[in-house]
């Protein structure tokens, strides 16, 4: 088939080069020509894994290729994927790509006499397509909804491994305005062994804004476990929470053997949830919600939870030196979370800010951040190329993303280059490596009473397999 995707961010472009590795012939379309020549170059303009080697292949077959010709990519194509930003303003979410988008493809589809399907994958709230988009397409097409076809195809791709979740999906959800267009966006999927749901446009859109909130809720509830374990002495988090893992109707027995589903991965504690998805989904959801008469009360108690945590972590990490003034603390991880070198709403960046406004001086070392934002954003540390540049010198080095590379360093030999031996794990990434015993090692989510007297309360759980 024949494909446009509007928006080469990491959902167009994730989905440009899967659509084309699976044989379909797709244009990506972009209104930034740096970015399209970029990608007509097989450059990624960001990092994700396998990107660049799918979209090597995908521009050497020719099934991809990029453009700023909006309109001659859709008059061309069967069907147009909608995959532009829907960037966080104020509370609530800014719709300005989106509409400009869809306006440019109505004008393109008023003289194309093909079937188009249009169809949404930007994230937006419920009755967005419905309305909005649905009056833009019909004022610049002058046709109605009907002569083309209109759907909403949310997706569900994490950073980090966007392309896998693309190519194996849990489920794909169809929003369609009539059978016809849910079934060509359908087909488009066909050879993916997973559920389809075929439901209205507004169901589709809150599906994934319901999705992304339930994440969000299972962090914050590890987190505030998390704070009571910090404030009740003898009592750890790690454990706490694996023996909740254990309820069977969390981690059920198949076969004889116990099951671990992969959302007990967003039931553990941590600094906080962050990225461009998360903390804005669910503040665009309240801010709906409000402006209906609705009460988000859970919504609310999730982003309060999640914006204290940067803080209370920093006040472990205060607690643990006994004071921030003059300190210089080495932080290890900036991006939101491990295998991205996405900033937004990072936690380690706030915690950055609040251990700055505390007097400490901070020394970073990401494995995959290594320059400073290219949107000029500014990182409040200097950026160290290794871990052992990041330490040397340092009263305390934070953990504040669970990157591989952090467990595999030699932490003996690295803790002899600090001024102090005292580590605070943001992620409870370093659980079980042995620790010299000059090192005071804190884990988040234990008092620091118990990590003076190296307390653990480890709960042996049988082992269990582990599904995605
Ligand atoms: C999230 C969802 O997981 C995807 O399903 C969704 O498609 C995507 O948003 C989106 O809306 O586009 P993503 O933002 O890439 O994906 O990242 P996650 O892996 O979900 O992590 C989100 C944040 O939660 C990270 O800051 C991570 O460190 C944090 N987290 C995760 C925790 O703090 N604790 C956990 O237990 C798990």
């Amino acid at each position: 088939m024949r494909i446009t995707v509007v928006g080469t961010g990491y959902v167009g472009l994730t989905t440009g080069v899967c659509l084309a590795s699976l044989g379909h012939q797709v244009a990506a379309v972009d209104i930034e020509p740096d970015r399209v020549a970029a990608v007509n170059a097989a450059k990624p303009p960001f990092y994700e894994p396998r990107l660049a080697e799918m979209l090597a292949a995908a521009i050497s077959s020719g099934r991809l290729r990029a453009t700023t010709n909006l309109s001659q990519a859709v008059a061309e194509s069967g069907l147009i994927f909608v995959t532009v930003g829907t960037p966080q303003a104020g509370q609530e979410i800014d719709l300005t790509y989106v509409a400009e988008a869809v306006r440019q493809i109505g004008s393109a589809l008023r003289s194309s006499p093909a079937y188009h399907v249009v169809t949404i994958k930007s994230t937006v709230l419920p009755g967005t397509t419905d309305t909005l988009v649905r009056q833009l397409l019909e004022e610049t097409s002058g046709k109605s909804a009907g002569e083309y076809g209109l759907c909403m195809n949310p997706e569900f791709l994490r950073e980090g491994s966007a392309i896998d979740d693309f190519l194996n999906p849990d489920r794909i959800v169809i929003g369609h305005d009539d059978p016809k267009s849910g079934q060509l966006l359908a087909d488009v999927y066909g050879s993916f062994e997973c559920p389809r749901v075929f439901t209205t446009l507004r169901n589709a859109e809150m599906i994934k804004y319901a999705s992304n909130a339930l994440l969000a809720t299972l962090i914050s509830y590890s987190n505030e476990i998390a704070t009571l374990c910090e404030a009740i002495p003898g009592t750890d988090v790690r454990a706490v929470l694996d023996g909740v893992h254990l309820d069977r109707r969390l981690s059920p027995i198949v076969n004889g053997q116990r099951v671990s589903p992969g959302i007990l991965s967003f039931l553990m504690a941590g600094c906080g949830f962050g990225g461009s998805c998360l903390p804005k989904d669910v503040n665009a959801l309240r801010s709906r919600a409000t402006g209906l008469g609705v009460t988000p009360h859970m919504l609310d108690a999730v982003m309060s939870v999640n914006s204290e945590r940067p803080r209370l972590f920093g006040n472990l990490a205060e607690e643990a030196l006994g004071s921030l003034r003059g300190a210089t603390i080495a932080v290890l991880g900036l991006a939101f979370k491990a295998g991205t070198d996405d900033l937004r709403e990072s936690a380690s960046l706030a915690v950055i800010e609040h251990v700055v406004a505390k007097g400490a001086a901070v020394r970073a070392h990401d494995p995959i951040v290594t320059t400073a934002p290219a949107n000029g954003s500014r990182i409040n540390a200097t950026l160290c190329a290794t871990v052992e540049e990041a330490v040397t010198g340092a009263d305390a080095a934070l953990i504040l993303t669970a990157c591989p590379e952090f467990r595999s360093v030699d932490w003996s030999a690295l803790v002899r280059r600090m001024r102090r031996q005292i580590i605070l794990d943001g992620r409870n990434a370093l659980a079980g490596v042995s620790w010299p015993r000059t090192v005071r090692y804190v884990s988040i989510g234990r008092s620091i009473e118990a990590a003076e007297r190296d307390e653990q309360f480890p709960v042996t759980a049988e082992k269990a397999a582990t599904t995605e």
